[in-house]
């Protein structure tokens, strides 16, 4: 019984050794060795070719690029509006440093590269035009923007921006976009959205607007000093206004390519927070 199946097993595993190693036609796994040297030629000289080609072509397109610019924006973009403290829900009580503490002190980082030793080794740029520096020459000289111009709320006189006294300071600035150039005269502003809260606001520098002079924005390598311009909001807040969650939108007004009305994107050129205040 045995002896039956041990047979065609032993039949099999010769044909199986056969297959591996043939000793009568020197077949190695059914191919004979310069049947082998032939295939391993053809695949090496094969995925060489494609190697070497995928590195031309990287080599070409990457000869084309510009280290200080993007090579292709499908759109020109309308830059979004941001602010600082970075956060969309300010809520403190004014009566706890702890419960600020760290506004002021992402407002205090934040204005770092703003202050006045470092912007005054910067040229002076003409106000009301635009610094086109479409010429070869690196770095791009950018234009001085002092946090002194944001008075109360530079940090300099109130150490606290205003949130010890229930009257914080809001910093707004625009995403930068390179090459960006806003037409008209662009300017921040404020408007409270629930009915029936007033107070003032005071903005910093009062104009209120992004000079011109801070156009266009040449990118990070090639635009190395570049400081973004700032409008600084003091929510004037009063005793009536706090424990209520206030509602503020900024938007970037009077200049025509510089959206701010998109369905589909609520942070294009404005910005909605809350505020709550506590004491
Ligand atoms: C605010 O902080 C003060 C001082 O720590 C405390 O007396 C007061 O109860 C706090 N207010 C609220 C609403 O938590
Ligand atoms: C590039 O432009 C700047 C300012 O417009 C000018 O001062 C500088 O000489 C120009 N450089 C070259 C190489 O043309
Ligand atoms: C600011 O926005 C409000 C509400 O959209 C508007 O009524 C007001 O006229 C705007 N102010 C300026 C100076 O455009």
């Amino acid at each position: 019984m045995s002896n039956k199946e041990e047979k065609p097993a032993d039949q099999n595993q010769s044909t199986w050794k056969d297959f591996i190693f043939n000793p009568r036609s020197g077949e190695f796994m059914g191919r004979t060795a310069s049947s082998w040297a032939l295939i391993l030629l053809f695949y090496l000289v094969f995925y060489g070719f494609l190697a070497g080609l995928f590195t031309l072509t990287m080599w070409v397109m990457l000869q084309t690029l510009d280290d200080n610019a993007p090579k292709y924006c499908d759109r020109v973009p309308s830059p979004g509006l941001v602010i600082r403290p970075k956060t969309l829900d300010i809520v403190y009580n004014k009566s706890d440093s702890s419960k600020y503490s760290h506004y002021v002190q992402h407002l205090e980082s934040f204005l770092q590269q703003y202050n006045d030793v470092d912007q005054d080794k910067k040229q002076p740029c003409v106000s009301g035009t635009y610094s086109i520096q479409d010429n070869e020459t690196l770095p791009k000289n950018s234009c001085p923007f002092k946090r002194s111009l944001l008075g109360q709320c530079s940090g300099l006189h109130d150490p606290n921006f205003g949130y010890s006294e229930g009257k914080p300071c809001i910093l707004v600035k625009m995403n930068r976009i390179i090459g960006l150039k806003p037409l008209g005269d662009p300017f921040i502003n404020c408007t409270i959205k629930k009915e029936g809260s007033d107070f003032n606001m005071v903005y910093f520098p009062a104009t209120k607007n992004f000079d011109l002079m801070y156009f266009p924005y040449y990118g990070k390598k090639a635009h190395e000093t570049y400081v973004q311009p700032l409008i600084a909001v003091k929510l004037m807040l009063e005793k009536k206004d706090y424990d209520n969650v206030i509602t503020v939108e900024c938007k970037i007004e009077g200049s025509s390519n510089l959206k701010n009305d998109d369905e589909r994107d609520k942070f294009l050129g404005r910005v909605i927070f809350t505020v709550k205040i506590t004491e």
